[in-house]
């Protein structure tokens, strides 16, 4: 999908030519990941995007960063990259630490002495899960898996070694790569039942939107820093987004037939190896303000997006 986003004055996106023209050098990482390809697909061509491959930054060798930063002319640092399974990140707990921590620890270092501004991508991992209630960027952060703990242990570094930067907590990304929408629908096409955890909660949010939003951010003066929770409006378990999911889809057409979702309980699923906290809906409160409007819903981004998306859904599926 390429096209191009503005933010609507309900907080939402709408379908229109991009207006700004800042022409920010931008380095972004991990841009062959989920949000990194989408913000660099909505940069580019307005602002000058460096989007280095895994070789010329290799996240886990943080010793050769200063050196492979310094051939590179960026003002504004957007670390996606990371190691984000959390399966993965217990299985191999050392590189995730250097991947998720001890790399972020290094660009942050040389954010700080170039000086460029920086946005360190992070996520709802870092909450226990116990609270039934929408977090905040004040709540305590309380990881109880090891990629949770790497990137709390990465949001404090940098904001302790690059004062000014912004850490953005981000949850249940949709929108670009290989994300939830993308695998339930696969399934629901080969005609697999489609079941979804039904007491694990957070926020599906568009990588669209996202875009949007770290614009109008860095944009502001004096730019916003700190902790900030990016994520669409809502809640939703991994089922009622997957029930979401069939049903725009069948309204679209992607999907000929209705699909009913089936739940689950995340204490009988047998698949993870990481821990998963079960209650991380963020709070957009923050971010609401600082955009000066609200926030719209991951029900309403979701639909736009599968309504863009659907000719290369139908194109996929014909080639299944
Ligand atoms: N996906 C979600 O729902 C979600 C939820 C909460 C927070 N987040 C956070 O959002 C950010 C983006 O997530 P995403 O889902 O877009 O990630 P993703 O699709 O898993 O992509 C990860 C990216 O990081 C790169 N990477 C991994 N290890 C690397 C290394 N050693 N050196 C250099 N690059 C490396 C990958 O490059 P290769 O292609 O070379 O492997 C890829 O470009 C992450 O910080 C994640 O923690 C994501």
């Amino acid at each position: 999908m390429d096209a191009r986003f503005s933010i609507a004055s309900n907080g939402g996106v709408d379908i229109t030519s991009a207006s700004m023209a800042s022409g920010r050098k931008i380095l972004i990482t991990g841009t062959t990941g989920r949000l990194g390809s989408a913000l660099r697909r909505h940069y580019q061509g307005r602002h000058q995007v460096l989007a280095p491959a895994r070789a010329e930054l290799n996240l886990s060798r943080p010793d050769e960063i200063p050196a492979q930063l310094g051939r590179l002319d960026f003002d504004l640092l957007i670390h996606c990259a990371a190691m984000g399974s959390p399966d993965q990140c217990e299985r191999e707990p050392a590189l995730a630490a250097t991947v998720n921590h001890a790399a972020s620890t290094a660009l942050a270092r040389e954010c700080a002495a170039r000086p460029a501004q920086m946005i360190q991508i992070s996520t709802d991992y870092v909450f226990s899960g116990e609270a039934d209630r929408p977090l905040d960027e004040d709540d305590e952060a309380m990881p109880i898996c090891h990629y949770g703990h790497t990137k709390r242990a990465a949001e404090l570094a940098v904001l302790s070694a690059c004062p000014g930067a912004l850490v953005a907590r981000v949850s249940w990304l949709f929108g670009a790569g290989n994300s939830f929408p993308d695998q339930v629908l696969r399934d629901a096409a080969a005609g697999k039942p489609i079941c979804g955890i039904e007491d694990k909660w957070s926020v599906p949010t568009s990588v669209h939107d996202i875009a949007l939003w770290l614009e109008a951010l860095w944009d502001q003066q004096p730019p916003a820093q700190g902790v900030l929770h990016l994520c669409n409006s809502g809640r939703a378990s991994w089922r009622t987004y997957a029930q979401e999911v069939c049903d725009r889809a069948h309204e679209l057409g992607i999907l000929p037939a209705p699909v009913s979702v089936q739940g689950s309980r995340l204490a009988d699923f047998q698949g993870f190896l990481a821990r998963r906290p079960q209650h991380t809906v963020l709070s957009n409160q923050r971010l609401a303000q600082l955009l000066g409007a609200p926030v719209r819903s991951w029900q309403e981004a979701l639909a736009e997006w599968l309504a863009v998306s659907s000719a290369s859904f139908l194109q996929r599926q014909g080639s299944l």
